[in-house]
């Protein structure tokens, strides 16, 4: 059944990587759009919240990008964490 959440996916791996090094919250915005396969944005604040540190959370957006196929790269991890972190979580550093 999970096999169906990576049809898709794979389109973007056609986005252009722009940024080489650091995250990019605008293109860890657009890259979420994956994300809401399974939830939205409620997850990210209180009281669903549950992730303390930033090191949580690129944890957290880690072992969601394993599970994409092709897994979710490097520079996309920075993307997404650039963007929460920016718009939800805040966190220092
Ligand atoms: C297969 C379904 C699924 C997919 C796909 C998925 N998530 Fe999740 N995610 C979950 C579930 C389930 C939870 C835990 C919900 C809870 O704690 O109630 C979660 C929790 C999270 C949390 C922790 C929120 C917190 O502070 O407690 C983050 C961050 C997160 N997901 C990010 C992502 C990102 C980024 C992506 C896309 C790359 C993604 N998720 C894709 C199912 C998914």
């Amino acid at each position: 059944m999970k096999l169906a959440l990576c049809v898709g996916v794979g389109l973007f791996a056609l986005l252009p990587a722009t940024v080489s090094a650091g995250g990019d919250p605008a293109r860890g915005e657009r890259l979420h759009s994956i994300c809401l396969q399974c939830h939205g944005t409620e997850l990210y604040v209180p009281p669903r919240r549950r992730v303390t540190s930033l090191k949580a959370l690129r944890r957290e957006v880690e072992r969601y990008g394993d599970y994409y196929n092709p897994r979710l790269s490097k520079q996309d991890v920075d993307d997404l964490v650039a963007w929460l972190n920016r718009d939800f979580y805040k966190f220092p550093g």
